[in-house]
């Protein structure tokens, strides 16, 4: 392996990651004949095929994967040796890639905007998606950070809690239930409920409440975004519980928050790595950002 370059590790790490020669020569911005002969000398040293054709697929052979795992592992003791150095010259340059659940796109944009800002020379990158990516990516280290609602158990991370995360039950303005005070959980399992899709953590917290006290919900309707719960909720369809942040861009009196007893339930934001990954002085300045130790408070408050 003396004679493998980094760049091939790095048009190597690319396809493995993107699944195909194009996109990782359109992200690289080389031609394909390169990426086409880079991966054919990669080949030949490592002596094995690295990938193989599936139908129409490009799938990695065993010896791939642990190529691309051990690339990965390469650059990012590359990455922190070179942010470390900027680190230790009072610099803060470097990359921070975040990943961040969907609900967290209300908020998290925003974070890293405001870190970008007093940051300048850090490069930003946001991927917003959904929890099976977010565990996907972290098991295979392609992000630095992850910002999510529930820390996974089935690998080991370090999760901060960096900001609450209240689930409030929201009707339309003018639902007969607006301004009554206190509506006990029974009152409120006889309403229609529009619920997130099964596996969503906001949805697991409402259905752990109500079975904490006997109670059953029974979804009149199960949407698959917080943006498409809430415009059935004026729509009148029925009501639902979703995070305080989700409001974030609305107008203060869009929907009613109802007043019901054990509501908010109280959650948190936390931001996450995996333990096996030493983070990277970038992203210790973002953690450090992101509890309020430096940089502005406000970019903490909840809506
Ligand atoms: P969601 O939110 O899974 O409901 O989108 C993230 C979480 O709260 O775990």
């Amino acid at each position: 392996m003396r004679h493998t370059t980094f760049r091939q590790l790095e048009i190597f790490e690319a396809i493995a990651r993107l699944g195909s020669f194009t996109r990782a020569s359109e992200e690289l911005f080389l031609t394909q004949p390169t990426v086409s002969m880079q991966m054919k000398k990669l080949t030949e040293t490592v002596g094995a095929p690295l990938v193989e054709q599936v139908g129409k697929r490009l799938r990695l052979t065993e010896a791939g994967r642990e190529l691309a795992q051990a690339s990965r592992e390469i650059f990012a003791i590359l990455d922190r040796f070179t942010m470390s150095v900027a680190d230790q010259k009072g610099l803060k340059k470097g990359h921070l890639r975040l990943m961040a659940i969907t609900t967290a796109s209300y908020f998290a944009p925003r974070l890293l905007g405001d870190f970008a800002k007093l940051y300048p020379d850090i490069e930003v990158s946001l991927r917003v998606t959904n929890k099976e990516q977010v565990l996907a990516s972290m098991a295979e280290h392609l992000d630095d950070l992850y910002l999510l609602g529930t820390p996974p158990d089935q690998i080991d991370v370090v999760a901060t809690p960096i900001m609450d995360n209240p689930i409030v039950v929201l009707a339309a303005p003018g639902h007969p239930l607006a301004g009554k005070k206190r509506i006990p959980l029974a009152r409120l399992a006889r309403e229609p409920w529009l619920m997130r899709e099964a596996g969503s953590g906001t949805r697991k917290a409402i259905e752990g409440l109500f079975h904490a006290h006997g109670l059953d919900i029974r979804p009149r309707l199960e949407l698959g975004s917080n943006e498409a719960i809430k415009q059935a909720i004026l729509a009148e369809l029925g009501i639902s519980a979703l995070s305080r942040h989700v409001l974030a861009l609305n107008q203060p009196d869009q929907f009613t928050v109802l007043d019901a007893e054990d509501f908010p339930i109280r959650r948190h934001w936390y931001a996450v790595y995996p333990a096996a990954r030493q983070p990277t002085p970038v992203v210790r300045a973002f953690l450090d950002f992101l509890l309020g130790r430096e940089g502005p408070k406000a970019a903490l408050s909840t809506p």
